[in-house]
């Protein structure tokens, strides 16, 4: 097979990644970056002096990449920040170019949609960075589930408990932020970190193969224990168009680390997963399946998917933006149900030195979020002392998000 070629966008931050990624696929013979924008050349010297050793074109600007290398690369890979996405995307479509672009596509659904429709008029395809799509485990809980084995999906329930120190929210300009340069970020646990789950979970609440499940209407509380403008702790509860309730619980306030898990409540049984472990079934008649975790790096197979689309030799593409809908869409019912985020008062909160940072706990957020998840509430449902109470946003003609900080 003739090896697929890139032009990536970025060597920092999250492009790191890419840029590991494209080169194990390099020396298997399945992709080759051609083409690469560095645009502070400055801030990386070891990566500058990689790409001249193999004689990789490097641009200093995004424009001067798409501008001189039409009709010669096949993809362009977007690990870049978030409000840039809609923009970049579409000008990598409409000049000829296939892309992967980062998660969230978009944070509103209004961008979302322009993007679909580029993709639509360029011909070429957009790919999502959501990797969990990729994964070989989720794949089996989706088939699982659209055969019916664990019969009507009731509720799809998600947890994450992680900790950012400040220094993630130091890392560039945009991090934390609702808007950055005059366009919506909404960087938080349901945009960003944690993301992946609310994704998968709205995909796990169809039935139908390849298809995401709707959201008819949103409850959400947002929170913030960080001093930043946006959320970093956050439940939701969205009703689906196949009759489930999905259920998303989340922070960046966690006193440790913990792995994100699912459970899917079905008339027929019950699928319980914590990533990087295999799913277990557990039927009605108290018989149990597993579903396997084959170890296989999920961003990597995202970028082999891609590849093989491209090729002829895979039917569907993993996570396409059509895809990311519903998720975009139950993101801004999402804020227009809490209306607000609310600070977590001081009494509340533990702040202490860690790793040459700070890190922020919110007291107790570990317990509220298993008991959250295990009754299926949301934290005012539970009395949490900080909790404000939020109202169902309908979802129904939804098409643009405008909510102010
Ligand atoms: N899938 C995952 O698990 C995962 C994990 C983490 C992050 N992400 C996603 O990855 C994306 C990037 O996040 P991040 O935290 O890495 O962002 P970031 O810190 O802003 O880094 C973005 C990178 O893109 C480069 N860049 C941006 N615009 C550019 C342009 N016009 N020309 C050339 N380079 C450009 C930046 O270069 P400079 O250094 O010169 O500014 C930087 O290297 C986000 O969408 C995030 O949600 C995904």
């Amino acid at each position: 097979m003739e090896p697929v070629t890139f032009g990536l966008v970025g060597v920092g931050g999250y492009a790191t990644v890419y840029l590991r990624i494209l080169r194990a696929l390099e020396n298997e013979g399945l992709a080759r970056i051609s083409a690469v924008v560095i645009r502070s050349p400055e801030k990386y010297p070891k990566e500058v002096e990689y790409f001249r050793s193999r004689a990789t074109t490097i641009y200093r600007s995004y424009d001067d990449m798409i501008d001189a290398e039409r009709g010669r690369i096949d993809i362009v890979a977007l690990p870049t920040a978030i409000h840039q996405h809609k923009e970049m995307t579409i000008k990598a479509l409409m000049s000829g170019f296939n892309v992967i672009v980062e998660k969230p596509p978009a944070v509103t659904i209004q961008d979302l949609d322009e993007m679909i429709e580029a993709e639509k008029k360029s011909g070429k395809f957009c790919v999502v960075g959501f990797q969990l799509q990729s994964k070989t485990v989720v794949q089996g809980i989706k088939e699982t589930i659209c055969e019916g084995k664990v019969g009507d999906v009731k509720y799809v329930l998600a947890k994450g408990k992680w900790k950012r120190l400040d220094s993630y929210y130091e890392r560039n300009a945009w991090a934390g932020k609702f808007m950055h340069e005059g366009k919506y970020v909404l960087d938080g646990t349901v945009s960003n970190p944690l993301s992946h789950y609310l994704m998968s979970s709205l995909f796990f609440a169809s039935m139908e193969r390849g298809r995401a499940a709707y959201p008819i209407r949103v409850r959400a509380e947002l929170y913030r224990g960080h001093r930043i403008e946006g959320e970093d702790t956050s439940c939701l509860d969205a009703e689906v168009d196949s009759g489930a309730h999905v259920l998303f619980f989340a922070t960046l306030c966690s006193p440790s680390e913990s792995r994100p898990s699912q459970r899917i409540i079905g008339t027929k049984g019950t699928i319980d997963w914590t990533f990087g472990n295999n799913a277990y079934i557990k039927y009605a008649d108290g018989s149990v399946e597993v579903i396997k975790e084959d170890g296989k790096d999920e961003r990597m197979e995202l970028f082999r998917n891609t590849i093989r689309y491209l090729r002829g030799l895979d039917e569907n593409i993993n996570c396409t933006l059509e895809l990311t809908r519903p998720f975009v869409l139950t993101l801004n019912g999402a804020y227009e149900s809490a209306k607000r985020i609310k600070q977590i008062p001081d009494k509340f909160i533990v702040r202490q030195a860690e790793g040459g940072s700070m890190a922020t706990i919110i007291l107790g957020i570990d317990d509220i979020i298993d008991r959250a998840f295990e009754q299926k509430l949301l934290f005012s449902d539970l009395g949490v002392e900080w909790a404000y109470k939020t109202d169902y946003f309908p979802l129904k003609n939804y098409k643009c998000f405008s909510l102010t900080p």
